[in-house]
């Protein structure tokens, strides 16, 4: 049988997998199946500002370091993931400890000593992720409310200036198809590029549920992205499902997953597509969503499901 990553790469398309860092090194199927399968990686956790700068000035690359490493032996391209967020930011990073001009300078330094520290080995950075609501309002977070709207323009011109080779992505859930968040993104991105902000690339991070299905015009949505010159990439790909499974959502998920594969593959600038994990073992859904599971497409053993063999038929036809 053909790999993802042989199918993949003759469809002309990065096929990615978040990974778990700790399970890397200490499961030796869960490697393997990234090396053979995969194309790109994602760091799931351990790129995030809280987990590279636990102490203030106290920077820690190693468990990134070994990823890029591991990517690099397996020519495999790395997303990095991510710089500017409201979640899993430092403990001593508060609104109560900096003032606004001292957070913008905290800002600053953090995402041109990351992107310096990785220079010339990262394919894609999300450099802002998840900065709006589901209604398209900006979300409230401690960037926006001590910084203002410019600390996205600010945060892509950071992130270019210190490495101009990487690909710089907004990336959002929710925005697959054209709603009030995508539109929010749309037309921020037309402002972005009216102030020569670099912006490469539209992240659509995929995270479905069969009992909400699939939307359709994620395809359309995908092009009037890259209509504004804009690459596009599915970044977090799961579907869950209400547990227990049984065989019509075991069948929608499959769908779900070649749903948007599908809407890649027929774009013109789709350049990725990112599963957020590939394996039921290390999933981040039945801790978040009670009752939920099932959402990668091999279940705990490693064991495929439909929407494994769905995802490489589809590869297969492209
Ligand atoms: O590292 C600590 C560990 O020291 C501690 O003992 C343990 C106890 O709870 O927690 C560990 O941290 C956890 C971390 O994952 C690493 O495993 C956090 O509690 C947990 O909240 C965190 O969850 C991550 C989540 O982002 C945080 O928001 C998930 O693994 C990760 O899959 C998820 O990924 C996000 C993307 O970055 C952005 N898009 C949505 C996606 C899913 O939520």
């Amino acid at each position: 049988e053909q790999s993802l990553r042989v199918l993949a790469d003759r469809a002309g398309v990065r096929i990615g997998t978040a990974v778990d860092t700790t399970a890397l090194a200490a499961d030796a199927p869960y490697r393997e199946t990234i090396e053979r399968e995969f194309s790109s990686v994602t760091p799931e956790n351990v790129m995030k500002w809280q987990l590279v700068e636990p102490q203030q000035g106290v920077y820690d690359w190693a468990a990134a370091d070994r990823l890029v490493d591991f990517a690099r032996a397996n020519g495999q391209t790395v997303r990095g993931h991510t710089l500017v967020w409201h979640s899993q930011n430092p403990d001593w990073l508060t609104e109560d400890a900096f003032t606004p001009a001292q957070l913008r300078a905290l800002l600053r330094k953090h995402v041109i000593d990351q992107v310096t520290h990785f220079k010339g080995r990262i394919w894609h950075w999300d450099v802002a992720n998840e900065i709006f609501n589901d209604d398209g309002t900006w979300r409230d977070t401690i960037w926006l409310r001590n910084l203002g709207k410019g600390y996205v323009a600010d945060a892509f011109r950071w992130a270019r200036q210190a490495d101009p080779q990487a690909k710089l992505f907004l990336n959002d859930y929710n925005n697959e198809g054209v709603n009030a968040k995508s539109d929010a993104y749309y037309r921020l991105v037309r402002e972005l590029k009216a102030q020569r902000v670099p912006v490469d690339g539209y992240g659509i991070q995929g995270h479905l549920a069969v009992q909400y299905g699939v939307p359709g015009d994620t395809l359309a949505n995908l092009r009037r992205f890259e209509a504004l010159g804009l690459q596009t990439a599915f970044t977090e790909v799961d579907v869950r499902m209400p547990l227990p499974a049984d065989p019509i959502k075991v069948q929608a998920q499959a769908q779900g997953f070649t749903a948007l594969l599908q809407a890649c593959l027929l774009a013109r600038r789709c350049v990725s597509y990112t599963l957020w994990g590939f394996t039921d073992r290390y999933s981040w859904v039945p801790d978040v969503f009670d009752g939920e599971g099932s959402a990668t497409p091999l279940d705990a053993d490693l064991v495929p499901k439909p929407a494994w063999f769905a995802m490489r038929d589809t590869l297969t036809l492209a």
